[in-house]
């Protein structure tokens, strides 16, 4: 058992090198932070400098700094909720620089409103005037997908696809340790299709479980038949591509 996983992995990583060379540039990991969308959330109106929800604000995310190292943090009472989430495989320098760069942008972006949620590849950091730990965010999400289609076997690949993120979603889920995150790899036909699934930490399993599985429907036209997609939100998001894109992606189920 144990020489024959070595085995698979070794071909694994042959057939990975021998992709890297055919393709180099666009297969390497791209670790920059690269930003993906930011919403206002007019309609929760705005704040005064000195005020108290200027003050909390303050407050709350002075400890965000401090605590962006473990990668997440969570503030939520009657009048504010905060939430950064950096990507799983995101955390000490990273998480922090990465909230440094979306505070900074939401304040340019969202002077003084008090509902704002930017994202980034490596993190999320959201703000909202009334309490919404745990709920899902049926509204703040959005898809983003390669040009390029899957040209031959669209019906194979979507199926693949679906097992992937179905797969993704019950690992990062179940279990005693669960983390709401999971990367992964699928073969489909000659190629791997990475993937990655993770849910902000304030959500409860069964409400991971749900947002995956709402966005997965709401957006099949964006993601279907794509060499690439994304579906990000303030809840939940996953991605599937043709190259690795998380450090150490090597799960392979
Ligand atoms: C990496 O991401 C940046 C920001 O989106 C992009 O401009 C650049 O072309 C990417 N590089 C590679 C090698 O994919
Ligand atoms: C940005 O996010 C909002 C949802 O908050 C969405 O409606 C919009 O389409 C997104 N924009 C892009 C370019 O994806």
């Amino acid at each position: 058992m144990y020489s024959s996983s070595s085995v698979s992995r070794i071909i694994l990583i042959y057939v990975s090198a021998i992709q890297l060379l055919l393709i180099n540039s666009k297969l390497s990991l791209n670790v920059t932070n690269e930003y993906l969308n930011h919403t206002c959330l007019v309609n929760q109106g705005k704040y005064k400098l000195g005020s108290e929800y200027d003050k909390l604000f303050k407050n709350i995310m002075k400890m965000f700094y401090k605590n962006s190292i473990r990668g997440y943090d969570l503030f939520g009472d009657s009048t504010f909720t905060a939430i950064l989430q950096c990507r799983g495989d995101s955390y000490g320098p990273k998480c922090r620089d990465c909230f440094v760069t979306a505070l900074a942008a939401l304040r340019r972006r969202c002077p003084w409103y008090k509902g704002k949620i930017i994202w980034y590849d490596q993190c999320l950091l959201s703000m909202d005037s009334k309490y919404s730990v745990g709920q899902i965010d049926y509204d703040n999400n959005f898809c983003m997908s390669n040009a390029k289609k899957v040209v031959e076997d669209g019906v194979t690949f979507i199926q693949v696809w679906n097992i992937l993120i179905g797969d993704l979603t019950k690992l990062a889920t179940t279990g005693d340790n669960y983390t709401l995150y999971s990367v992964g790899e699928k073969r489909y036909k000659g190629d791997m299709i990475y993937g990655m699934v993770q849910c902000a930490v304030d959500l409860s399993r069964k409400a991971c479980q749900e947002c995956v599985l709402y966005n997965r429907f709401h957006f099949q036209v964006c993601v279907n038949d794509m060499r690439g997609a994304r579906v990000v939100g303030r809840s939940c998001t996953f991605r599937l591509e043709f190259y690795p894109f998380i450090a150490k992606q090597v799960r392979n189920i």
